[in-house]
């Protein structure tokens, strides 16, 4: 499994595979959760007993995937990954596999869809419990982690060889302590128009915004270099019930209850759009 360290404060000792769970050298116990995920998240690291996504999200992003509405931008990625990871033939790990950590993995669909041969050297990391527990019965073969992305991630200084943020947080002074020199981030914002269409109808105007380039500079005043940027779009049609779960997962479903301005809807047309980077962890 991908390696670990211990979260109690500042004991940051490598986790070691138990019968029934993990644990550090200092006596610190980590049990496994009946799903199949580990808990590392501390009493001091919630801000909130309901952190992450909420449910509703977290359930809607799942359908969403399900019905493959994120289909495209997978093997959009999959040229990426192979990209990102092909210099790494697994030097110090061990095991053939890669080190990479998705951080904000939400229900966890595109970990096995990109990185299927990868399990053992894969980690998916999120907030939300609901997100946590489908990403593990998805794909149990590889590490599910219950923790908080903006606080220490349970990973040792220079170990991951790629890390991938896919529309979630991106701590960037972490990215780049648990990076490999010459490690790769790949990273997927929402670009300016996607959703635009439900955007116009459930906002009085459908705001763009293009926040690549302002992600671009943040990681290059910490150590990256932006290697490519490139623009994934698509045009799909949804259905009602597709329609409910873009505004649900996109945290939209509690205005648009407020404005009805999509009831009468039973089908539409949305543009799908992502800007994707990649940028090298410099050494
Ligand atoms: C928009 S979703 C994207 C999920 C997944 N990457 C995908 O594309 O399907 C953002 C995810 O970030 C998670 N999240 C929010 N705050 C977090 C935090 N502080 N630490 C870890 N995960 C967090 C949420 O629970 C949610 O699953
Ligand atoms: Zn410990």
């Amino acid at each position: 499994m991908f390696e670990l360290r211990c979260t109690v404060r500042k004991c940051h000792a490598t986790l070691q595979r138990q019968e029934n769970g993990l644990a550090c050298s200092h006596g610190h116990n980590f049990d496994r959760a009946k799903q199949g995920y580990w808990s590392l998240v501390q009493p001091q690291d919630r801000k909130s007993s309901k952190a992450g996504d909420a449910d509703t999200a977290v359930l809607a992003r799942h359908r969403w995937l399900q019905r493959g509405h994120a289909d495209g931008l997978i093997e959009f990625l999959k040229p990426w990954v192979t990209k990102a990871i092909s210099c790494f033939p697994s030097q110090s790990t061990g095991t053939n596999s890669p080190r990479i950590l998705d951080l904000g993995c939400g229900e966890g669909s595109f970990g096995p869809a990109l990185f299927e041969s990868y399990a053992e050297g894969f980690c998916g990391i999120d907030l939300s419990k609901r997100a946590v527990r489908l990403a593990a019965q998805g794909w149990p073969q590889a590490t599910w982690v219950l923790a908080n992305a903006d606080r220490t991630l349970p990973i040792h200084d220079a170990s991951v060889d790629c890390a991938i943020s896919l529309f979630g947080r991106r701590p960037i002074s972490e990215l780049a302590r648990i990076s490999k020199p010459d490690g790769k981030c790949i990273i997927a914002v929402p670009a300016e128009d996607d959703l635009i269409e439900l955007r116009e109808r459930t906002q009085s105007s459908g705001h763009r915004r293009s926040r690549w380039e302002m992600i671009v500079e943040q990681f290059n005043s910490s150590g990256y270099q932006f290697l490519e940027h490139q623009l994934w779009k698509q045009q799909i049609n949804l259905d009602r019930d597709a329609i409910n779960d873009a505004l649900a997962m996109t945290y939209r479903a509690a205005r648009y209850s407020q404005q009805a301005r999509l009831e009468s809807l039973s089908e539409m047309q949305v543009t799908l759009a992502a800007d994707v980077l990649l940028l090298n962890r410099t050494a």
